[in-house]
């Protein structure tokens, strides 16, 4: 039996490097081992728990999909799919709530955060977690790949199956792993190399975009903050080189210690310069991918795959929400 993956991206513009090195490049590599069978959905449900703008948000879903294929997910390969075109998701995320706990929802720390930014909470936001448990346990996942902020949200979701199969009954839902890579699991602001980069910053020169220029990357790498020492070694007191290397390093899959030898004679601004040179050559064929998969010509073939995954998706999530449904005590 193959292992079941799942992880799925909110579509709320452009992604960041972020996004890539922490989930989006693990998808593409886990989709090569026969031991893993993929689903990849696009989290367009959870996308409205903060404002959206109708026509931006079509776009922005779009352009998702187009980023997933252009980074190299093979719909060969794995159901790729949009969450609200399998609506058991919605489903099974209110048979949940009432799984739930107000009090462990509260302690979510990105529920803490965003909550800050806005005058009316709304209720969508505060039950984020929940249909983020349905996603998962609809589909029986052993491993999630995620990045290190989505750590607390995948505990939540094993904590609600555990407590519905002790309810209810023993096993109906797998108990879901988090598949974290170390090194690019929290990739850091460039202005605020403590707190991790992320779509939503307002300081554009803090995050580096997938489609972002090479004049672009190389202006924000520059600016980027580091120390005064001006010497490039990986430490928990640099937080702007240690941010900086790993970046380094997951784009050229260099060590820190041969990071270090190649930079021990030379200053911040050739390393800044080899680091912006190392992520544009990575993002460059990327890019290509993208603007080809961006026009008119490759509409149907975009539709075709959403089709396809969303029906090979709803085949199994109307399985286990019918076992659901069974399970606690609805009449079929
Ligand atoms: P989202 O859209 O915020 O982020 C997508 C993925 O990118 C990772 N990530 C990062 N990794 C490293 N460094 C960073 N700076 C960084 N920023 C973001 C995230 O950890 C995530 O893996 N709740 C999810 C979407 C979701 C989901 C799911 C994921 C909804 N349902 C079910 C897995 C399974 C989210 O908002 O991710």
């Amino acid at each position: 039996m193959k292992k079941q993956i799942l992880s799925g991206i909110q579509p709320s513009g452009i992604l960041t490097l972020g996004n890539y090195l922490g989930a989006l490049r693990n998808f593409v590599k886990i989709q090569e081992d026969d031991n893993y069978e993929c689903k990849f959905f696009i989290a367009d449900l959870h996308s409205i728990t903060v404002p959206q703008e109708p026509e931006q948000l079509r776009k922005n879903i779009k352009s998702i999909l187009i980023q997933y294929l252009a980074c190299g997910l093979d719909p060969e390969k794995n159901t790729i799919f949009m969450q609200s075109h399998v609506h058991e998701h919605a489903e099974l995320g209110w048979i949940l709530n009432n799984c739930t706990y107000m009090g462990e929802l509260s302690r979510m720390t990105q529920y803490k955060d965003k909550s800050k930014k806005q005058d009316n909470i709304r209720v969508g936001l505060f039950d984020y977690p929940v249909l983020m448990a349905a996603d998962i346990l609809l589909y029986d996942a052993d491993y999630v790949p995620v990045g290190e902020d989505q750590r607390q949200h995948l505990e939540i979701a094993r904590d609600i199956a555990k407590r519905f199969n002790s309810i209810y009954k023993d096993d109906v839902f797998k108990l879901p792993k988090p598949l974290i890579t170390e090194n690019t699991a929290r990739i850091m602001s460039l202005q605020e190399p403590t707190k991790k980069m992320s779509k939503s910053d307002d300081n554009k020169d803090a995050s580096i975009f997938l489609l972002d220029s090479r004049d672009e990357i190389m202006r924000k790498v520059k600016r980027a903050v580091t120390d005064s020492e001006n010497c490039v070694k990986y430490s928990d007191d640099k937080p702007g080189i240690k941010n900086l290397m790993n970046i380094y390093s997951a784009v050229t899959d260099k060590s820190y210690t041969e990071i270090e030898e190649e930079f021990k004679d030379s200053g911040y601004g050739q390393f800044k310069t080899a680091v912006a040179t190392a992520v544009a050559d990575t993002l460059e064929p990327i890019q290509e991918k993208y603007n080809k998969l961006n026009s008119p010509e490759y509409e149907d073939y975009l539709k075709s795959i959403c089709e396809k995954g969303a029906k090979h998706a709803h085949e199994i999530a109307k399985n286990k929400l019918k076992e659901v449904y069974d399970t606690v005590g609805f009449i079929a």
